[in-house]
């Protein structure tokens, strides 16, 4: 259902790799909503994924770039304005990869050559997002960045592995970046605390399966889907939302403050 509530409205949008990402999912809400945008990856992801449809679908313009690089965030920044013809209203992060957890190793058997790559790509690269967007004076009045996260960052699950203290890492820049954006350009900063979802980055941790399905047991709503947080994406970068900022909201069904369910009761009686 469409309510064109982002009509006018310019973006930039992070991390869409297939039709499994949540960010694919939001780039297609956000077009059915009226907003215009620059759709991003990096580089290898261009020539592995399919984000040329995407553009196609909706009329978006493609400029490849690693979030780990401020010389390609500030292309990026720079050649959307020119492209959407102004400064840019909302921003979607959308990125994240554990090198660890890709080449299999366990939280008690860091490679920490892997642990610095994975935190600059997934949670750095937003606060690197942000300082270029400030520098370069990007932003419109009443804009709304919003990045992903998991809860791994506030409790303890085995195989989210170093990814748990990126996400840790992520929301707090995201509180910090997040004053100095209110205060001196009027831009909220928020991160959403999704549900297991099941795309590349959420399959690649071991156990996806029996997690995806315990979350969802849990959770008196069920879990969220990518097209469930596209939607919720699009409230917060709508104008409907102009006083929530620095926050960490969970999407989850209501997991997050479940202690446990009939559904999972059942299972040990
Ligand atoms: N899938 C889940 O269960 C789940 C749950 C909560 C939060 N999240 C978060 O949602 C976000 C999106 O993930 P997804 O599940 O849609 O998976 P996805 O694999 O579709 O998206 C991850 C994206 O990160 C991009 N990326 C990796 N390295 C990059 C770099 N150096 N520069 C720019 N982009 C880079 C990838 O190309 C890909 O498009 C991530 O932050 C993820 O941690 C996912």
């Amino acid at each position: 259902m469409a309510y064109n509530l982002l009509k006018g409205k310019r973006g930039i949008i992070f991390g869409a790799l297939d039709e499994n990402s949540i960010a694919w999912k939001t780039a297609l809400s956000v077009h059915a909503e009226g907003g215009t945008f620059v759709l991003t990856n990096a580089p290898i992801a261009l020539r592995m994924g399919q984000l040329k449809e995407l553009g196609e679908q909706t009329g978006s313009e493609i400029i490849p770039a690693d979030a780990t690089s401020e010389e390609d965030l500030k292309n990026l920044v720079t050649k959307s304005m020119e492209i959407l013809g102004g400064k840019i209203d909302f921003v979607l992060h959308s990125i994240g990869m554990s090198v660890n957890v890709r080449k299999g190793r366990s939280y008690m058997d860091e490679n920490y050559d892997f642990t610095a790559k994975g935190w600059d790509i997934s949670a750095l690269s937003f606060h690197k997002v942000m300082q270029t967007l400030y520098k370069n004076d990007a932003m419109s009045e009443w804009g709304s960045i919003v990045a992903l996260t998991y809860m791994a960052a506030q409790r303890s699950f085995p195989d989210y592995n170093d990814m748990a203290d990126n996400k840790a890492y992520l929301e707090s820049v995201a509180r910090s970046f997040g004053y100095f954006f209110g205060k001196d350009k009027k831009v909220r900063v928020n991160t959403i605390s999704q549900s297991p979802t099941a795309t590349t980055a959420g399959q690649g941790i071991k156990g996806f399966n029996g997690f995806i399905n315990f979350a969802d047991q849990m959770a008196p709503l069920g879990n969220a889907t990518a097209q469930d947080c596209a939607d919720y994406t699009i409230t917060l970068f709508s104008d409907l939302t102009r006083k929530v900022t620095m926050q960490n909201l969970f999407h989850d069904g209501g997991f997050s403050n479940t202690g446990v369910s009939r559904e999972v009761m059942d299972k040990f009686e």
